[in-house]
């Protein structure tokens, strides 16, 4: 079996008394731009729904403006495509399902605002697959080399070998491949390959559940309020019964 299990992956958000890192947010929607939304759409997910990682409406305005939403011509009413606005929607960069295949070799990149809800252990199967990728002629795992365990596996053309991708094969070119390849701001950590891959597992959490943090806050005054409920119920009944020996 060469197929792995994400590795373990901690991240501030997470359990119950997790909390969001906005800076690690915001390098994550910086890779997102920068990297995946060359061929991933967020459809889930409006520009405006970025204020909540700390940037400003004029920010949000810029972001949305940078993107090309489909349109229709108020004059023709034909299909178009205009800058969007922070009330849209993260597009998919291709027109349809027919197009983004031609592109990837057959195969459409899925949408990924919810993709660490579909997939185990959401943001470390992202975190790993991103930094996952493997040579197929000297892979081994306890000493077990795939092309000995199954002379007939290969990587078809336009195929990537990544042990934590389920069928091994798949159709995804490694999307971070050096150190630097996007650009972070000043006091910010370094950008290497692993850190750009938990950053931007860290923001596709946040895209998945974005109301994560603030459900599992209110969950705490709320026990603690069923607790003192529970309390004064068992003080008043002990009070009602009171003259019953
Ligand atoms: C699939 C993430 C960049 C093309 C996927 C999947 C994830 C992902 C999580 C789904 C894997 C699964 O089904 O379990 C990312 C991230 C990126 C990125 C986080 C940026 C860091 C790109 C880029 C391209 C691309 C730049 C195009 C050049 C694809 C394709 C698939 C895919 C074609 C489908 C693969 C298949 O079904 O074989 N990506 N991706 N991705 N991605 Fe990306």
């Amino acid at each position: 079996e060469f197929h792995l299990h994400p590795r373990e992956l901690n991240l501030q958000s997470d359990g119950p008394f997790g909390t969001w890192d906005l800076a690690q947010l915001q390098r994550g929607f910086q890779v997102y731009k920068e990297v995946c939304a060359a061929c991933h759409s967020l459809k889930y997910v409006a520009f405006r729904d970025l204020s909540a990682l700390g940037y400003s409406e004029a920010e949000v305005k810029a972001i949305a403006a940078g993107f090309q939403v489909p349109g229709i011509d108020p004059n023709t009413g034909e299909a178009n495509t205009r800058p969007g606005l922070p009330t849209d929607y993260f597009p998919s960069p291709y027109p349809n399902a027919v197009a983004a295949r031609a592109a990837n070799n057959n195969a459409v990149p899925p949408d990924l605002s919810l993709m660490t809800k579909a997939r185990h252990d959401g943001a470390a199967y992202v975190h790993s697959l991103l930094t996952g990728y493997r040579n197929l002629d000297t892979f081994s795992i306890d000493g077990k080399h795939v092309k000995d365990e199954f002379p007939e596996f290969t990587t078809p053309e336009g195929g990537h070998f990544n042990p934590y991708f389920a069928n091994l094969n798949i159709a995804m070119p490694p999307p971070l491949t050096a150190a630097g390849q996007v650009t972070y701001a000043e006091g910010q950590p370094k950008p290497t390959v692993d850190q750009m891959a938990k950053d931007v597992s860290a923001f596709l959490a946040w895209t998945a559940e974005p109301k994560k943090v603030k459900r599992t806050q209110v969950g705490w005054p709320v026990l603690g309020f069923l607790l003192f409920a529970t309390i004064l119920a068992w003080l008043a009944k002990n009070q009602v019964w009171a003259a019953i020996k």
